[in-house]
């Protein structure tokens, strides 16, 4: 059978222009880590911005928006971030040692920043110490601050003293890399002197004295070795220097020796051994492992045994850099990684993380590749891939264009009329993403490549398409309709004129042919050869027209049956008058098929428990009709215990029991020879709120916070409104709302009395 009735899809797209004005962009990706002192606060600009201007929106981690509190955590309108300060009565973790990040959305899409982690660290009381050090004339002493672990990261030495007088690095006085001070070729006197460090807190700028520490220096006796400086793990960055130390006493004055992964180490123009112990210059990743400094002398060995570590930042790079798809065509990205072996890869769409799914797919041993296929109206943006190890991310995007790629005709043929054996060059020029693959017809028979028929393909440099029909020696038979058909994943497009090739006229058979009811159809009456004088159609001897539904063009033959309806159906005779008193004719026979018809249904409002039968009746539409439902778009999964009853032009689907799980859209798809159509509706299964944790009594302490927490579940999801029995309090300035289900006064004061009024309503 024939199906003559083309149908087009129209999509409109919302397609992302091509806008070279609009960008998005990186400010700055080396921001990883904000660590403020609570006496200063902080200010942190948005990492990421665009072009016309991005609105810019911060987030904790766990992905949820963050909003003012006042007098501790704001967002300005240019993007920064700003965090006041505090006392470190109120520090609270959610605000003051988080991970966040920022998105920035424009035309272009939306893509968001690497994690930033913000911490606050407060004055502590803490204290350095130096301790008394034993040393042997001649040989090396070495002074350490000692300085406690919980500050150790943020405090430095920045000074070593002599009797109040500052040392500085020089002949016999070494302060090294790791703030211990070395003094070389002990003399006696060394033994007179007080010695002490000065520290500084990197974050609230404190310095902090040690106490002062003696030297007291011993005439050599021998002595096995004894490590006086070494290291267990060192971090060091790509192409910067690290210093391990290995230094021992004894007498005679031992000697070392380096090994690495337990071979000695390898000679290298980076490497120098010094009086602290081993420099390396230029680190690079093959430099990490561990290191072994031996240490001997006549008397016995010693040794130290430490990790170097090189790290090297992490670097994403997704490509192809530049991405142009349509809606129905496939995208592929890649990203590729340095910097470490090991990360756990995401994929993201407009700040939104990409799931796996009907046509997303990841391909690679750390899902490097992503793959869509059947892009469709919402799948442009900005994709951006997203490395994590440890505290460390990296992420790089591009923007995938989505173009309306259906497919367009820019050049083409028109109708002529030829001499028989004359060449006939036809040329369809058509442009659309992806590029359109074209077919070629003549009175709707497909044109088979033979001697004297030749088929051509292109495409040229702009992308476009070009699609060649050349005929060698035309004949009479090689007249008629002559249609090219191109199409691709985002639609399809034709276009048809007919060709004339001089010699007697007379019709081709035709074929019989279907239409569906409520659409237009067209019947062609096939002639060849040329001249002929006119073309009328008839049905059941009457000519046609004889309804406002029908037209037929005496010039080409076609007639056309607007809004087709049953009545249609029967033989129509085609007759062309060849020469003036000659009748050549005809005749097709149109059958009409009438598509399903869904009658409408609403879903009504459903209670948890409840039972429910939800019927698809499909009131009109040809036999035999194929009924099926989908929810969400995919087939009913199993697990919901969903029954569903087929009978004749109905089906109907069966629920026991109604759980949240059943929330979604139910579509009833009918399907018959003519037509696939479908009804959707929403089933909203409500359920009754009900608290999962309450607010318990609790006590405040003044200057403290408190927080009381409350949720409930529901559907849809209840509100949670915050109420406070006791005296009218006062401004809500001093709530904050630290996650939706919790109620936290920012500090408590004595005119806070009681539990405040009211937070805000979720
Ligand atoms: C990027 O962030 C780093 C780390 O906070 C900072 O040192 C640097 O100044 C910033 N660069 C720019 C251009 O803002
Ligand atoms: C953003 O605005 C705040 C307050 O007006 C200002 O202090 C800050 O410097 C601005 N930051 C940038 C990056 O413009
Ligand atoms: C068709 O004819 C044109 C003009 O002679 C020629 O350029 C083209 O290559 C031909 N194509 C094929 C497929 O033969
Ligand atoms: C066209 O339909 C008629 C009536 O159903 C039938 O008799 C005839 O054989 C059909 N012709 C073709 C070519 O299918
Ligand atoms: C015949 O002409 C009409 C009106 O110009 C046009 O709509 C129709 O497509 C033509 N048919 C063919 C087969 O060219
Ligand atoms: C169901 O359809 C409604 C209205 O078209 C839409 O808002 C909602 O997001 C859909 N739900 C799902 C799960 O697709
Ligand atoms: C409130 O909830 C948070 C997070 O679940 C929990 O850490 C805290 O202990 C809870 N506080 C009270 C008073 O229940």
């Amino acid at each position: 059978m024939w199906i003559l009735a083309f149908i087009f899809l129209q999509s409109i797209l919302n397609v992302f222009g091509e806008d070279l004005h609009s960008s998005l962009y990186f400010v700055n990706a080396s921001l990883q880590e904000v660590v403020f002192a609570s006496t200063t606060g902080t200010s942190v600009p948005c990492p990421a911005g665009g072009a016309p201007p991005a609105s810019l929106r911060w987030y904790l981690a766990t992905g949820e928006e963050i909003y003012d509190v006042p007098g501790i955590r704001h967002v300005h309108p240019n993007g920064t971030l700003q965090i006041f300060n505090f006392l470190p009565s109120s520090f609270s973790k959610l605000i003051h040692d988080n991970t966040y990040y920022c998105t920035a959305e424009n035309p272009s899409g939306k893509i968001r920043s690497q994690d930033v982690h913000i911490k606050a660290v407060s004055r502590e009381p803490y204290t350095v110490r130096v301790a008394d050090q034993k040393a042997m004339r001649g040989s090396v002493a070495i002074f350490k601050c000692i300085i406690p672990a919980s500050v150790e990261a943020y405090v430095s030495v920045v000074s070593w003293e002599k009797d109040t007088v500052s040392l500085n690095s020089g002949q016999r006085y070494l302060i090294t890399s790791t703030g211990a001070l070395y003094i070389v070729d002990v003399l006696p006197e060394d033994g007179l002197n007080n010695y002490r460090c000065t520290t500084r807190h990197r974050y609230t700028g404190e310095t902090r004295q040690s106490n002062s520490a003696r030297l007291i220096v011993s005439d050599p006796t021998n002595a096995e070795p004894a490590i006086l400086d070494g290291f267990d793990h060192r971090e060091v960055k790509i192409n910067h220097r690290v210093e391990l130390p290995c230094k021992a006493s004894g007498f005679p004055t031992p000697k070392y020796r380096w090994l690495k992964d337990n071979s000695p180490l390898e000679p290298d123009s980076r490497f120098r051994q010094t009086i602290s112990g081993l420099l390396i210059e230029n680190a690079q990743p093959s430099d990490s492992g561990t290191y072994v400094c031996e240490v001997w002398n006549s008397y016995g060995n010693a040794e130290v045994m430490g990790h170097l570590y090189v790290k090297q930042p992490l670097k994403a790079v997704v490509s192809p850099r530049k991405v142009k798809g349509s809606v129905g065509s496939k995208v592929s990205l890649s990203c590729s990684m340095s910097g470490s072996d090991e990360y756990e890869l995401s994929w993201y769409r407009n700040g939104e993380i990409i799931y796996p799914g009907n046509n997303v797919r990841f391909t690679g041993l750390n899902r490097e590749n992503l793959i869509i296929e059947g892009m469709t109206k919402s799948d442009g943006g900005a994709y951006q891939c997203f490395a994590r190890k440890g505290k460390m991310s990296a992420q790089d995007f591009v923007q995938v264009i989505l173009e309306d790629g259906t497919p367009k005709i820019l050049s083409s043929f028109s109708e002529k009329v030829m001499n028989p054996n004359e060449p006939l060059f036809l040329v369809c020029n058509v442009k659309g993403t992806p590029p359109p693959r074209c077919s070629w017809s003549l009175d709707d028979d497909p044109v088979i490549k033979d001697a004297h028929h030749h088929l051509g393909h292109f495409e040229t440099h702009e992308g476009h398409v070009v699609s060649q029909l050349n005929v060698t020696h035309t004949q009479v038979q090689d007249g008629g309709l002559y249609r090219c058909t191109c199409s691709n994943s985002a639609g399809v497009v034709y276009h048809q004129a007919r060709i004339n090739v001089r010699g007697r006229a007379s019709i081709r058979p035709m074929k019989n042919i279907t239409a569906i009811a409520g659409r237009d159809a067209f019947v062609h009456c096939r002639v060849i050869g040329y001249p002929y004088y006119s073309i009328k159609w008839y049905k059941n001897s009457a000519l046609l027209p004889f309804n406002h539904r029908q037209r037929a063009f005496e010039n080409n033959g076609t007639l056309k049956l607007s809004n087709v309806q049953q009545v249609d159906a029967g033989e129509y005779n085609c007759k062309v008058m060849v020469q003036p008193n000659k009748m050549e004719s005809q005749s097709v026979h149109v059958r009409v098929r009438v598509p399903p018809y869904i009658q409408p249904f609403e879903f009504q409002r459903f209670t948890i428990g409840q039972r429910v039968f939800i019927p698809c009746v499909v009131m009109s539409g040809d036999r035999p009709l194929d009924i099926t439902w989908q929810k969400d778009g995919r087939p009913i999964p199993a697990s919901l215990g969903v029954t569903v009853d087929n009978i004749d032009f109905t089906s109907s689907l069966r629920i026991n029991n109604l759980t949240p799980d059943h929330n979604g859209n139910y579509t009833c798809i009918a399907r018959n020879e003519a037509a696939v159509v479908e009804h959707q509706s929403q089933l909203i299964v409500r359920v009754p709120p009900q608290f999962v944790v309450q607010p318990e009594d609790q006590d405040g302490i003044y200057g403290k916070t408190v927080t009381l927490n409350c949720s409930a579940e529901g559907y849809p999801p209840p509100t949670i409104v915050w109420e406070h029995s006791k005296g009218s309090g006062r401004g809500g300035s001093s709530l904050s709302r630290e996650t939706q289900t919790s109620l936290s006064p920012a500090t408590w004061d004595s005119s806070s009395g009681g539990i405040p009024r009211r937070s805000q309503a979720s």
